[in-house]
């Protein structure tokens, strides 16, 4: 039995102004007709295989969200198996630790296979194919990691440095979100992955690895599981007892521990042209683009321009001789950014503090 499961609940802003609090990155449209959490739900329910049963899947997402997870499900006809609903973010940690208790409910221990909401792929037999590799690999109580081939010192993800061995890649070190000193390093060196942030393992092996290393977070959202309250398919953990339970992800709290212990945590790389959005660059990279680089969303008319990237929600945009510039449009802000520093935008986000 394999339970997908979805983290959903994050608060992505580096979209700004598009990609907000109460609409974050994952629910936006940025490539083809559907949202970003559309398409990883579909992506995983092509995993079905003669010899794989599939469960539907687990959604874990912020309660403020509720409704986005659920129009857009209904949208893909795809039924979730329970959407799990967080009081607030407490980071991926604690909500795949709400997904495995679940999954261990009704005394199974599933395959989790666990992803982002916030991605793209534009190779679903690739990705469907690594992903079953994995989902086999982590039947026999390893924790399995989809590794990506870098070509560029992001600092934005996690590093894997792996060692074969007889039956594929175990992980010597993961190190999550170097600084850039260290990833121009791996770099150099060769022989690093990124971090896909997906993880196949089974839910058991989970508790196992975060009672050992964190036990402070596994007993925490026990007892805010444990305070939980059903409403047909909403399962709402305690909001006290979820409140106190600490905020960390799971790169931090369980994978960068695992190599050199007993706890099995091995590599399968994912070549399937997997992106992550992280910033107006990457959409305009992944985007259908006229024979002038250009992209766009909505209403909008450029003339005499190159590689913009132009994305209006509410008016019509017009752009005249640009080059490399990402303009983003909605009706209370706008954006206007060098492409290729569309990283930089938080600094905006940042001043605008809650506000956004
Ligand atoms: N339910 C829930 N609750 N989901 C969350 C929460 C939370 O509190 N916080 C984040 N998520 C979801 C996000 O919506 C996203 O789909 C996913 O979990 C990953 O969280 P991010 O916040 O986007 O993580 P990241 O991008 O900084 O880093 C992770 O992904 C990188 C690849 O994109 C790490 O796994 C890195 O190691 C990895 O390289
Ligand atoms: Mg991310």
């Amino acid at each position: 039995q394999v339970q997908p499961v979805i983290m959903a609940g994050g608060s992505g802003t580096r979209l700004w102004p598009l990609s907000r609090a109460g609409y974050p990155k994952q629910f936006l449209v940025l490539s083809g007709n559907e949202s970003l959490f559309q398409l990883a739900a579909r992506r995983l329910a092509a995993l079905a295989a003669p010899d794989l049963t599939l469960a539907p899947p687990c959604i874990v997402g912020n309660e403020e969200h509720r409704f986005l997870v659920l129009d857009q499900l209904r949208e893909t006809r795809l039924e979730p198996s329970s959407v799990l609903l967080e009081p607030m973010g407490r980071n991926t940690a604690p909500a795949l630790t709400l997904a495995a208790l679940a999954a261990l409910e009704n005394g199974e221990d599933p395959v989790l296979v666990v992803t982002p909401a916030d991605q793209t792929v534009t190779q679903p037999a690739a990705f469907t194919a690594a992903l079953q590799d994995a989902i086999r690999k982590a039947e026999t109580g390893a924790i399995v990691i989809l590794g990506i081939t870098p070509d560029r010192p992001e600092t934005g993800y996690g590093y894997i440095r792996t060692t074969a061995d007889a039956t594929g890649l175990a992980v010597a070190q993961f190190v999550e979100k170097p600084n850039l000193d260290t990833a121009t390093r791996y770099l150099a060196e060769g022989g690093y992955y990124w971090n896909s942030g997906m993880f196949v393992l089974r839910a058991s092996v989970w508790m196992k690895a975060l009672e050992r290393f964190r036990p402070d977070i596994a007993s925490a959202t026990r007892a805010a599981w444990a305070a939980r309250q059903t409403d047909a398919k909403f399962v709402r953990p305690g909001k006290a007892e979820f409140a106190a339970v600490p905020s960390e992800s799971v790169d931090y709290a369980v994978m960068e521990c695992c190599p050199g212990t007993d706890i099995a945590l091995r590599m399968v790389a994912l070549d399937a042209g997997w992106n992550d959005l992280g910033a107006w660059e990457a959409v305009w990279q992944v985007a259908d683009k006229d024979e002038a680089g250009n992209a766009f969303v909505g209403d909008a008319l450029i003339a005499d321009s190159k590689n913009t990237l132009v994305h209006a929600t509410s008016r019509l945009v017009g752009v005249v001789g640009l080059t490399d510039i990402v303009v983003v449009e909605t009706p209370d802000a706008v954006l206007v950014s060098d492409r290729a520093r569309s990283q930089e935008v938080k600094q905006i986000v940042n001043r605008l503090g809650a506000e956004q």
